[in-house]
Formats: structure tokens, C-alpha cells, sequence
């Protein structure tokens, strides 16, 4: 079985993209596949940790003993993180949240027409915020834990990231670096909190793995059993 040490931990991942419809048939999206957050949820279940995984499209299987919610877009993806967080010791934003959406989608499909097309977009909620402002610095919090996937600067926007969205630890992708981030059963990451640094790099199970472990004595420090 492994060693348990989370055994009894509610744990809430996201995971994968997000889809914001233009239209009925087309969309706003990224790249995301949805790999790294579910390493997070599978090995977080390996563990012991009591799992529910919300997660945008992907193409990947269900992780076992995992409890997965599906959803599309970035407000479903909010609204099934607000039914879901209750008593929650741990939450995981593996996700790649579209921080936009299409402000009016048609319901029906558009039309070509000649000439430049214009899509205004509207803002989405930004989940990972919305819970460190409601729990950050409260006894007995749990534990936030946001992604950030950046092409520059990396270190210096996560802890932006980890102030802003009051987080206790953000995982850095270094994006379009070789085996690092979207797609790819690798990745390579640095892990950023108030006092830390540090690297990872491997599979992503493997870096899954290492975010757990760093968790660990923060959850067991904040919310002894
Ligand atoms: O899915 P894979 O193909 O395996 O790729 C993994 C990954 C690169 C998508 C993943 O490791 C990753 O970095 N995910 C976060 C990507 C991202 O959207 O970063 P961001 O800087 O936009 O967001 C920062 C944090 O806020 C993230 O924890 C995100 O989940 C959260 N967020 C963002 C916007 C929003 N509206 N709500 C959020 O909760």
C-alpha cells in the first residue's frame, strides 16, 4: 500500500483547461491536458488523502479512487469548487482557469461575414483568489496551493501570485522549457512559498510526489489530528 500520511485529508484538486463558448461550436481554451493535476489527485489518493478532482475536458481516465467532477467552463469549474470545498484540509489549482470568457455567446452558430471579427470577453472568477480571501490567515485554514505557469520571469510573478491569490505555496512552470508544462508526462518546476525555493524536476507523479511532501508538515502543523 505505501506510506499513508494522508490518510484521512480531504483533498480538492482542479485540474485540465477550461472552455469559454464563443458559440455552440466554438470556444476559448488552452493547451492544458490535465496531466499534472491529476498526478496531484492519483497520488494524493495513493497516499490515503480522501480525493474529489474537478476537472475541464480532458482525454484522460478517471483516476481511481478518486471522486472526479466534470465540467467546461471556468464558472462551472468555480461553483463545483464551492460545493466541494466544505471541510476541505487541501486544495490544489493544477488547473489552467481561462481568465476570460466570451461576454455574450451566441446561441446559435455565427455566420462568416467579410472583413475583422470582434469578440469582447468578460473576466471569470478567479477561484484560487476567492478561497485565500476567505481563508488565508485564519486558524485552522487549509492549505492553497496554486500553479503558476508563466514564459518569463517566473519566480518573481509566482510570488506575486503567492501574495495576491494569499496562497501558501505556488508551484512555477517555466511553460515552453523542454519537458516542462502543458501536454507532456514531464515537467519542471519550482516550488515557491513565503520562506522557500526549490526545484523539481521528473515525471509528473514524481513532482506530485514532491508537492505532497512539502504540504505535509504545513497541513500537520495547521490541522494536527
Ligand atoms: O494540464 P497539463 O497539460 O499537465 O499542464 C499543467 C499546467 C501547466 C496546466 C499546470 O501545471 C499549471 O501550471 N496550471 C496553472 C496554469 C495557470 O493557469 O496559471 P495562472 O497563472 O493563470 O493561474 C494561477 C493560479 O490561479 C492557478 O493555480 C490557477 O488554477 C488559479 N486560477 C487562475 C485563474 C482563475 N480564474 N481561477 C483560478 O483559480
Amino acid at each position: 500500500l505505501g506510506r499513508q500520511d494522508l490518510a484521512g485529508r480531504k483533498v480538492l484538486v482542479t485540474a485540465g483547461p477550461t472552455r469559454e463558448p464563443i458559440d455552440p461550436v466554438r470556444f476559448v481554451s488552452n493547451p492544458s491536458s490535465g496531466k499534472m493535476g491529476y498526478a496531484v489527485a492519483r497520488v494524493a489518493a495513493r497516499r490515503g488523502a480522501q480525493v474529489t478532482l474537478v476537472s475541464g475536458p480532458t482525454a484522460l481516465e478517471d483516476p481511481s479512487g478518486v471522486e472526479v467532477v466534470r465540467v467546461e467552463t471556468a464558472e462551472e469549474m468555480a461553483r463545483a469548487v464551492e460545493s466541494a470545498q466544505a471541510e476541505m484540509d487541501l486544495f490544489v489549482g493544477a488547473a489552467a482557469v481561462s481568465d476570460y470568457r466570451p461576454a455574450a455567446p451566441a446561441a446559435h452558430k455565427l455566420k462568416k461575414k467579410p472583413g475583422e471579427e470582434t469578440l469582447v470577453l468578460a473576466r471569470t472568477p478567479d477561484i484560487l483568489a476567492g478561497l485565500g480571501a476567505r481563508h488565508a490567515g485564519r486558524p485552522g485554514a487549509p492549505v492553497l496551493v496554486g500553479f503558476a505557469a508563466e514564459t518569463e520571469e517566473v519566480i518573481a510573478r509566482a510570488r506575486e501570485k503567492l501574495k495576491g491569490k494569499r496562497c501558501d505555496l505556488v508551484v512555477a512552470n517555466k511553460v515552453g522549457a523542454p519537458g516542462a508544462g502543458f501536454g507532456g508526462d514531464t515537467n519542471r518546476v519550482a516550488l515557491v512559498s513565503a520562506a522557500e525555493l526549490a526545484e523539481i524536476e521528473g515525471t509528473k507523479d514524481k513532482v506530485a510526489e514532491a508537492i505532497l511532501d512539502w504540504i505535509l508538515p504545513v497541513l500537520d502543523a495547521r490541522r494536527p489530528r
